[in-house]
């Protein structure tokens, strides 16, 4: 890989200037190319961008031999194929969350990805974010013991959108980190849900994951809604923990709470109610750690944290949720990982 690695954005609407800007501001990285359908975003951007080069046809920047790499941050239902033309133009491939619209296309790519030796990244953002670092070794070094379960709240009057409903556009990073949190795979899906602003796009979703194991998740996420939550609750045999990402302070915290035997009564539990104590979880920026993670991925040859096969989970369990959604919330399995991804 040279170093700067050379890359290109597609996608300068709402999120795509974030990962550009930070891309441009990492060391290692060129932001030598910028590609957006619209005039006014190449407008907008020009200026802002002045030495990288700006269009509006894809294959043009696909075109350049010294393009080592594109982060694609356009709307979900474009993603499959876009990545699948980048890849197959050579270059390693970041593309935001949720890598496709559905498990087949996402497998694909994780397909092309691993026959042409590229990096394929997918942008779950969460996954980078400092407190969940902290919150995912906590649990994997045993201190809540045995994880029953967590839930969590993504809630706001967010960005109303009519390409994609709450579930896939916020479902998709609490799904990221609770498969990155628990052990082993969910095995059975339920959601509910109502559109209640535009007609077939549900504004509201509640979705319950179970796990073989019997870890369950619940996850309410909506974008009509009067209060800004971005809250993971995970309850374990030995202690329980919070992340609240909206707090400015004490984001992580932990309880020693639970029930202990009662040492004279056979059978009978008493609750224990003890320290509660919140370590210092750093402020570095998620979206940086994971443009950061991205070129270093590139230069050093290793599988990003979220990788295609990590964003192929992911979709298999939003895919699965969405049928449930459509067929009234009756219980549907999520599908299995096949050897090749
Ligand atoms: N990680 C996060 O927290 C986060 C937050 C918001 C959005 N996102 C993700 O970012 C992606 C983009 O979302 P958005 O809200 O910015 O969408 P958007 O509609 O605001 O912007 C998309 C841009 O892509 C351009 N575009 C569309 N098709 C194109 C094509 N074929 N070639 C070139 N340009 C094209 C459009 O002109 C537009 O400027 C989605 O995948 C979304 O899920 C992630």
């Amino acid at each position: 890989m040279p170093d700067p690695a050379r890359l290109g954005v597609v996608g300068l609407g709402y999120w795509g200037p974030n990962i550009a800007r930070n891309l441009n501001a990492l060391e290692g990285c060129e932001l030598a190319w910028c590609c957006d359908a619209s005039q006014a975003s190449r407008e907008r951007y020009g200026p802002v961008y002045p030495d990288a080069r700006f269009t509006a046809d894809f294959d043009e920047l696909l075109a350049d031999p010294d393009l080592d790499a594109v982060a694609i941050t356009t709307p979900v239902p474009t993603h499959a194929e876009l990545a699948t033309r980048a890849l197959e133009a050579g270059k390693h491939c970041f593309v935001e969350k949720p890598l496709a619209q559905d498990a087949a296309s996402a497998e694909r790519l994780v397909a092309i990805a691993g026959e042409r030796d590229l990096v394929l990244m997918v942008g779950h953002l969460l996954c980078y974010h400092p407190g969940v670092r902290l919150l995912s070794d906590l649990i994997s070094r045993g201190e809540l013991g045995e994880v029953y379960y967590l839930y969590s709240q993504r809630l706001n009057l967010g960005k109303l959108r009519a390409d994609e409903n709450a579930l896939w556009s916020l479902g998709a990073h609490d799904v990221s980190v609770l498969l990155e949190l628990a052990d082993g795979q969910p095995s059975e899906v339920t959601a509910r849900g109502e559109a209640y602003v535009r007609e077939g796009v549900e504004d509201v979703v509640f979705a319950y994951i179970r796990f073989d194991s019997g870890l369950a998740a619940h996850l309410h996420l909506s974008w009509l809604d009067p209060h800004k939550e971005r809250k993971l609750t995970v309850v374990g045999s030995d202690r329980m923990a919070t992340l609240d990402d909206m707090a400015l302070e004490r984001k992580l915290t932990i309880y020693d709470k639970g029930f202990d035997p009662h040492a004279d009564t056979y059978g009978e539990y008493i609750t224990r109610s003890g320290a509660v104590v919140s370590p210092a979880v750093p402020n570095d920026e998620p979206l940086r750690l994971e443009c950061r993670h991205f070129i270093d991925c590139l230069s050093d040859g290793d599988a990003p944290r979220t990788d295609g096969v990590a964003g192929l989970q992911v979709v298999r369990v939003l895919e699965a949720l969405q049928a449930s959604l459509d067929a009234g919330g009756a219980p549907q399995p999520v599908g299995a990982t096949s050897s090749s991804a």
